[in-house]
């Protein structure tokens, strides 16, 4: 009974937030919509994102200049198209916030996000190197998690080679890092919240800022 009441109270906020975490949901037609996206006319579009996300896709590592920091831009390139529009949409809908990202996407219709998203996924995924060692931590929580505070292994949902899952699990192979860590402080921190059952939310809890970095770090020089 005590277990039962743990795992519903544990459950609860989640199952809450669920409903209004993203508006997209993947019924046959969305996925098809997604599928059948026009690259071309994606790649036209894309004009608007080379000044942050360069011309490739790639995004930009952070900058740390004199006084202020210039944060991480995500890559994009190679990233799996419906994770792509999932994203969009969620910065449409104010599912997702970013001051610079939601300007933009409420600019861009449904099927303009659609036909951006297939154009990047058909980029080649950027290769980064990692800076300095990588811990041997990250590489067991990626590949055997941790029994002892319920943590799967990232592998299980990113893939073995960080490539990313069906519909709305993201590619991280490559990502940089600077970026991966502002988005797992995000779901910490619950500022961002559009993953659907509160999946990361309730991983990136349980993770210390020191192993948050130790994987970023470990997912930057994947290829
Ligand atoms: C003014 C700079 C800027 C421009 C222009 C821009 N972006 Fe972004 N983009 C960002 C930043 C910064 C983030 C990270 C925001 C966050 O943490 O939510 C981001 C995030 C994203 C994400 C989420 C990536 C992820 O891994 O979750 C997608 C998708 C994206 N941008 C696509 C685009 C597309 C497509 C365009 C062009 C139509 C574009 N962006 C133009 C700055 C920009
Ligand atoms: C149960 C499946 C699952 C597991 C396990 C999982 N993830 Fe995720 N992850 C997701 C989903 C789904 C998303 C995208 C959610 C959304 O739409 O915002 C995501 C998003 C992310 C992002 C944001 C990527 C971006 O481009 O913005 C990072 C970083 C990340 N996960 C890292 C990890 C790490 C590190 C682990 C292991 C400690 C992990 N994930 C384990 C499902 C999972």
């Amino acid at each position: 009974m005590k277990r039962l009441l743990l795992t519903i109270s544990l459950c609860m906020p989640f199952a809450l937030h669920a409903e209004l975490s993203s508006k997209i949901a993947w019924t046959p037609e969305t996925l098809k919509h997604v599928k059948t996206a026009d690259a071309t006319n994606g790649k036209v579009l894309a004009e608007a994102c080379k000044s942050c996300h360069g011309d490739q896709g790639q995004g930009m590592p952070a900058e740390t200049q004199e006084d202020e920091t210039i944060p991480a831009i995500p890559a994009i390139a190679g990233q799996l198209a419906t994770y792509t529009y999932k994203q969009l949409r969620d910065y449409f809908n104010d599912s997702r916030t970013d001051s610079s990202m939601a300007m933009l996407a409420k600019t861009l219709s449904d099927q303009d996000a659609a036909d951006l998203a297939a154009w990047f996924a058909s980029l080649p995924t950027p290769q980064n190197k990692a800076a300095g060692k990588v811990a041997e931590r990250a590489e067991k929580m990626v590949a055997q998690g941790d029994g002892k505070r319920i943590l799967p292994p990232c592998s299980v949902c990113h893939g073995n080679r960080g490539q990313g899952e069906k519909m709305d699990i993201p590619a991280l192979a490559g990502q940089h890092a600077g970026y991966f860590v502002s988005a797992l402080m995000a779901y910490k921190s619950g500022e961002r919240h559009n993953d659907v059952y509160g999946r990361m939310r309730l991983i990136a809890q349980q993770l210390s800022d020191e192993e948050i970095k130790e994987l970023a770090n470990y997912y930057q020089q994947l290829k």
